[in-house]
């Protein structure tokens, strides 16, 4: 690893949200040449972090992100306690989104901001950590396998 002396990982601020569109587009962009699912738009990228910021508001996730001298360099959005069809156990967290600029990467910040994320979430006594990633995104999976994350489920598709 060859980290910067002034790398910090911190909750996300008022500040950061235009970084923040600019990260979730270009992770979007990513993700969709993985598979051409949701759309990279400005559009999209100004929902996701409607829906993101709400949530933090309302005490349901954590935004952090890595910042190194003026520049931000990634984030991370965890989810926990967010509500859907059934009542689910609070014990169970997910990763939604994580991201880090491609010329940072290999540096040991997406371990940081992983490793922040998992101490936030063990002090609100979450148990267990969720996560999808396309099966395409080689590095990444090799990323959470190396961080202990196991498969547990399968999801299929199919061309018609
Ligand atoms: C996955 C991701 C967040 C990891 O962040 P990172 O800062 O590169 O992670 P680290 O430096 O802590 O760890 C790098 C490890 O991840 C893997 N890796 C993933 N992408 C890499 C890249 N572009 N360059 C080097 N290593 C990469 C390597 O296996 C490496 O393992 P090693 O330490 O044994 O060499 C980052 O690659 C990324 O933003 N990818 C694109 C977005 C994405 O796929 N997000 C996850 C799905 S939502």
């Amino acid at each position: 690893m060859n980290l910067g002396a002034k790398l910090l990982i911190r909750d996300v601020l008022p500040n950061d949200v235009d970084d923040l569109k600019r990260f979730w587009l270009k992770l979007a962009k990513e993700m969709y040449d993985i598979e051409g699912y949701i759309i990279p738009s400005t559009k999209n990228a100004e929902i996701w972090l409607s829906f993101a910021l709400k949530e933090v508001e309302e005490g349901r996730s954590n935004i952090l992100v890595a910042q190194e001298g003026l520049e931000l360099v990634g984030f991370i959005h965890l989810a926990y306690g967010v509500s859907g069809r059934f009542e689910t156990s609070s014990t169970i967290a997910t990763i939604h989104e994580m991201y880090v600029k491609p010329r940072h990467r290999g540096r040991g910040i997406g371990t940081m901001l992983l490793k922040e994320g998992i101490k936030r979430l063990k002090e609100k006594g979450i148990k267990q950590i969720r996560l999808s990633v396309l099966s395409g995104n080689e590095k990444a999976v090799r990323f959470y396998e190396k961080h202990g994350f196991k498969v547990y489920r399968y999801n299929m598709h199919m061309h018609i």
